[in-house]
């Protein structure tokens, strides 16, 4: 299969910025250890801008990305960053509908289908967010709820935005707690999701759709992931603010 692994760095609410440009130097520099897979670093969106000017400093490809934005482009939305702010700070890519946003912050899957659309609307890549809780898991539920997710999440896409976006699959219960999902039970809702977009659109362009794992990703673990053959990238949390964790498990994609 001829997709390009991508492999993203959430660095959720954490580091400063002085920290912010060390880390992406580091990984600026060493990024030819994992030449083949596309790499995007996620920082905070005060941050963008420090890590953007970093990565035009070392005339590095590595792709920079937002946390969340809102779904309108302008207006009276205290607190909120609207999808052509990120584009205007050279944000490529943005993740939505992380569990976090949807379990702190209640986003719904309608709120993150308005927001996917919007940044399709924006020229952003939407990296889009699916994964079932423990309780989801122990109760059998976890093809049900994954479905409901994709399917709302994703409503009303052409077959032309389906192919332009990436999903992430994060079960719940492996998010910040070393506990990685195995790469059977991974590749068996990949597989799931698959299917699910060939539904929306196409076969054809259900295997163009590149999907991601995430949940406790280590370099020690992403062999195992990478060998699987829908898992196509991963979205790195905590090991992502590390330079040689994130380009570890990079290098396992590669
Ligand atoms: P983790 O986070 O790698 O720290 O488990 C993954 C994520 O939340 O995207």
């Amino acid at each position: 299969m001829s997709r390009t692994a991508i492999v993203a760095g959430n660095w959720k609410m954490n580091l400063d910025r002085a920290k912010a440009r060390e880390l992406t130097a580091a990984i600026a520099a060493r990024r030819g250890e994992a030449a083949a897979v596309e790499l995007v670093l996620c920082p905070p969106a005060l941050y963008a801008e420090t890590v953007g000017t970093a990565l035009a400093a070392a005339k590095s490809d590595v792709a920079l990305g937002g946390q969340n934005m809102h779904d309108k482009a302008s207006g009276a939305f205290t607190g909120e960053v609207a999808p052509p702010m990120l584009v205007d700070l050279g944000c490529r890519y943005v993740i939505l509908g992380h569990s976090e946003r949807r379990t702190l912050f209640g986003e719904t899957d309608a709120i993150v289908n308005a927001k996917t659309k919007a940044a399709l609307a924006a020229g952003l890549t939407p990296i889009v967010c699916v994964g079932e809780t423990l309780e989801e898991r122990e109760g059998n539920r976890t093809e049900a709820v994954v479905t409901t997710q994709v399917n709302g999440s994703l409503a009303g896409l052409s077959p032309a935005d389906v192919e332009k976006i990436v999903i992430a699959y994060e079960p719940v219960w492996a998010i910040g707690t070393g506990k990685v999902a195995t790469p059977q039970q991974a590749q068996e809702v990949h597989a799931l999701i698959r299917r699910l977009l060939a539904e929306l659109s196409s076969p054809a362009v259900a295997a163009k759709v590149r999907l991601q794992y995430g949940g406790s990703v280590k370099p020690d673990n992403a062999a195992d992931l990478a060998a699987q053959p829908d898992i196509d990238g991963a979205l790195v949390g905590g090991a992502s603010l590390k330079a040689d964790d994130f380009l570890g498990i990079a290098k396992a994609f590669a």
